[in-house]
């Protein structure tokens, strides 16, 4: 065998370094602009494909430029789920590949909260920033998410575990990531945003599998 090929064989031989953790008080720091500094997420079993959803999570961030904030792609679409700052105060919740637009009052500097939620049955997806609800908007009514997703954090997918750009990549800390398969209350979103957990089932941030790449650290969070 040749040098070439044995270096193939121990590159596609190696396992993925998936991590199991308790990151309760913990963020993922994400230093620097990076287009493969990156964090995969692994959902907990999932028997169903998805007709409803809500994720939650925490970012602390000084950019000003877009960013991607949760980047959940399928084989068939690789904007499955995204939350995506388009612009200073102005956030995007996409599904299925369709998005919908949500202009916040723009925070103050400090760490900010997000819950997006969508089910298929109305197809109403509405996006909480800090505790508080935007206007609801209507998408994909009557879609199914595909399975085997790849979920990311810092890094925004133009295909499925790739595709990076570097001015979509997160630079900040993010935590308190969780997510559902049904759309939680107002009086639940309200719960998250307060630091309850509600054990979400299928990503849970007291209980969660992770592979980190590049220059990620994990820290104690700022905020409590
Ligand atoms: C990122 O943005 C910078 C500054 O606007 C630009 O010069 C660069 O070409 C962009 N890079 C990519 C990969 O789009
Ligand atoms: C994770 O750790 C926190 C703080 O130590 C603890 O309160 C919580 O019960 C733990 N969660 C799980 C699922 O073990």
């Amino acid at each position: 065998m040749d040098k070439l090929s044995l270096c193939f064989l121990v590159i596609i031989s190696l396992p993925g370094v998936f991590l199991q953790a308790n990151l309760s008080k913990k963020a993922f720091v994400f230093p620097q602009d990076s287009a493969n500094s990156y964090v995969t997420l692994s959902a907990q079993g999932q028997e169903e494909p998805l007709k409803a959803f809500t994720v939650c999570l925490r970012s602390h961030t000084a950019l000003t430029r877009t960013y991607s904030l949760f980047s959940y792609a399928t084989k068939a679409q690789t904007n499955e789920i995204l939350l995506f700052r388009n612009s200073p105060g102005v956030y995007s919740v996409s599904v299925g590949g369709v998005d919908a637009y949500f202009n916040t009052p723009e925070s103050k500097y400090e760490p900010m909260h997000f819950c997006a939620s969508w089910e298929s049955s109305s197809g109403i997806v509405e996006l909480w920033v800090d505790g508080k609800p935007m206007a609801r908007k209507s998408l994909r009514k009557g879609y199914t998410l595909g399975e085997e997703p790849s979920i990311i954090l810092g890094q925004e997918q133009d295909s499925y575990a790739g595709g990076f750009d570097i001015n979509q990549s997160f630079v900040g800390d993010i935590g308190d990531v969780s997510m559902w398969d049904f759309v939680l209350s107002p009086a639940e979103v309200r719960a998250v945003y307060n630091g309850h957990n509600l054990s979400p089932n299928v990503l849970n941030w007291q209980n969660m599998k992770y592979e980190a790449q590049g220059e990620v650290f994990v820290k104690t969070q700022l905020w409590t």
